[in-house]
C-alpha cells in the first residue's frame, strides 16, 4: 500500500483534533508507520505563522491576510515535512489542510472561492489529500462545546474563538457544499453523539483502509 495523506476536518469544537490523536494510536499499536501533524502549523516557521493566527491580540484580521498565512504555512509544511515524510513510506495525518481554508477564509471572512484557488495553485498546486475525515455537527452544538466554562476557565481560546454563530454556520454549510463537490475524497464522521460513537465511526474507516492483508494457506 502506497502511504496516504489523510486530512481531519470540521468546525472547532467537532472533536475531530481528539479522534485523530486516538487514530494516531491505533495505528501504532499495530506497527502502522504514521506521521501526525497540524495546520496551520506542523514545521517551526509553521507553529510561528500559527501563533500569529491565533493571538487574539490583533483582533480581527482581514480576511486575505489570513489566508496569505494559512497557505504560506502550508507550502512550508508541504514541502518540509508531508511530501518527504509521504516519501519516505509514512502515512501522514494531518488536523487541517485546504479545505478549513476553503471554509473558514471562504465562507466563514467571505473571500471569493476564485480567490482561494489562486493561493491554493500558488502555494499547494491544488494538493489534495488522498482522504479527508469531515466531522459534522450543528455549528450550534460546535459552538457550545467551543465555549464551554472548562475551556475557558483553562484559557484554551484563541483569536477565532471570538467569531458569532453566523460565521460557524457559514462554515459548517461550506464544509458541506466540498463534501457534495467530492464525495470519493470525503468521509463524513456524525460527531454530534457521543465520543464513543464518534470512534466507533473512525474506527471502522481505520479498519476497512489498514486491514492487514488476508494470509492464504
Ligand atoms: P485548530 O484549533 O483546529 O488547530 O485550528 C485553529 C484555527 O485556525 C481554527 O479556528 C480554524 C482556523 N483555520 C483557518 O481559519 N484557516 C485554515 O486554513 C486553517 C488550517 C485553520
Amino acid at each position: 500500500m502506497s502511504s496516504l495523506f489523510i486530512t481531519f476536518e470540521g468546525l472547532d469544537g467537532s472533536g475531530k483534533s481528539t479522534h485523530l490523536r486516538r487514530a494516531v494510536s491505533w495505528l501504532e499499536e499495530r506497527g502502522v508507520p504514521v506521521c501526525q501533524t497540524h495546520e496551520p502549523g506542523g514545521t517551526p516557521l509553521g507553529d510561528a505563522i500559527r501563533r500569529v493566527f491565533l493571538d487574539s491580540q490583533w483582533g480581527q484580521i482581514d480576511g486575505r491576510v489570513e489566508a496569505m498565512l494559512v497557505f504560506a504555512s502550508r507550502r512550508q509544511h508541504l514541502l518540509e515535512l508531508i511530501e518527504p515524510t509521504l516519501a519516505a513510506g509514512t502515512h501522514v495525518l494531518c488536523d487541517r489542510f485546504t479545505d478549513s481554508s476553503c471554509a473558514y477564509q471562504g465562507s466563514g471572512r467571505g473571500l471569493p472561492a476564485d480567490w482561494i484557488d489562486q493561493l491554493d495553485l500558488l502555494a499547494t498546486e491544488r494538493r489534495r489529500p488522498d482522504v479527508t475525515l469531515y466531522f459534522d455537527l450543528p455549528a450550534t452544538s460546535a459552538y457550545e462545546r467551543g465555549r464551554s466554562a472548562s475551556r475557558w476557565a483553562r484559557g484554551d481560546v484563541d483569536r477565532l474563538d471570538d467569531e458569532n454563530l453566523a460565521f460557524y454556520e457559514r462554515v459548517r454549510h461550506r464544509y458541506l457544499e466540498l463534501v457534495a463537490a467530492d464525495p470519493e475524497r470525503f468521509r463524513v464522521i456524525d460527531s454530534d453523539g457521543d465520543k464513543e460513537n464518534t470512534w466507533h465511526q473512525v474506527e471502522a474507516f481505520l479498519e476497512q483502509i489498514f486491514r492487514p492483508p488476508e494470509v492464504t494457506p
